[in-house]
């Protein structure tokens, strides 16, 4: 029995910490899990450095957090459906990920948390932005919030996973099941965190379409204003990976950027997704 307390340093002012002085390849008392629960509902997205595990520990670790939402668009790593692959070639231009986004706000129940490790990783490059949808919702005036709180928002998968997306089409066998992406869902555009209970602005550029009872044309001027404001560095951390690297993200508080900056070189990420809960 370890009776030390997790070491987590807050990373910036807006959101992440980093938990130091654990191995995850070993056994993790409950206590543990629920002190990194604890950091992750407080500040977004928790990072961990230096950790040799396999695929199996990987998958282990994330089950102390909830059940594994494969997904369905992902190529899976190879024997291990629950582990997608976030890669890109050196021959490749484009990367997955690499625009604002929060994974999976296209289900009707949207995931936890994503748990991302890092396999390989370019010279230099190939960091990853974060951005805190608590600290963007906190610093609209209140007549926008006002406005906001009776909003609904459309989210889809179709535009970015489907057959004639073009994004899509450049992933090559990266992504697949092209003909699975008909999810569309309607969530809130202000949510209150299931586990903090904190309000958080819960639209994204990557999969919001536009506002329940509101044309495209309509919706787009204030979802770009919402983008851009969300998207201020007061609002984000930007985090560089290595060899072992952990970034362990809560999908309905964060978004999170593949910057894709590294052409020549690979980069190769293993990702596992955990089910979440409806969203009120
Ligand atoms: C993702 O969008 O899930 C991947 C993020 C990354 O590769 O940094």
């Amino acid at each position: 029995m370890r009776n030390h307390r997790l070491d987590i340093t807050p990373t910036s002012g807006a959101l992440g910490a980093i938990i130091e002085g654990i191995d995850l390849s070993e056994p993790l008392e409950d206590a543990e899990i629920a002190e990194m629960r604890g950091a992750l509902n407080d500040h977004g997205v928790i990072f961990f450095r230096d950790q040799k595990i396999t695929p199996e520990q990987h998958i282990a670790f994330a089950e102390r957090f909830g059940n594994i939402d494969v997904n369905r668009f992902f190529k899976a790593a190879a024997g291990y459906p629950q582990v997608a692959e976030v890669r890109k070639e050196p021959g490749q231009k484009t990367n997955i990920g690499g625009g604002w986004h929060t994974d999976h706000s296209y289900d009707q129940v949207p995931a936890l948390g994503s748990i991302l490790l890092a396999r390989e990783t370019p010279t230099r490059g190939g960091d990853t932005l974060f951005a805190c949808m608590n600290r963007a919702y906190e610093a609209l005036s209140d007549g926008l919030k006002k406005t906001l709180e009776g909003l609904r928002a459309v989210h889809s998968s179709r535009h970015v996973f489907g057959e004639k997306s073009s994004y899509a089409k450049d992933a090559g066998d990266r992504l697949g099941n092209a003909d699975a992406a008909t999810q569309d869902a309607v969530h809130p555009v202000v949510l209150r965190h299931p586990e903090s209970g904190k309000k958080i602005l819960y639209v994204n550029s990557g999969f919001t379409t536009h506002f329940v009872g509101w044309t495209a044309e309509e919706s787009a001027p204030l979802l770009r204003y919402l983008y851009e404001h969300a998207a201020r560095p007061e609002f984000q951390y930007r985090f560089q990976w290595h060899d072992g690297s952990i970034a362990f993200w809560d999908n309905r508080s964060t978004w999170h950027y593949a910057v894709n900056d590294y052409d020549g070189e690979r980069r190769l990420m293993h990702r596992i997704t955990i089910a979440g809960g409806p969203l009120e």
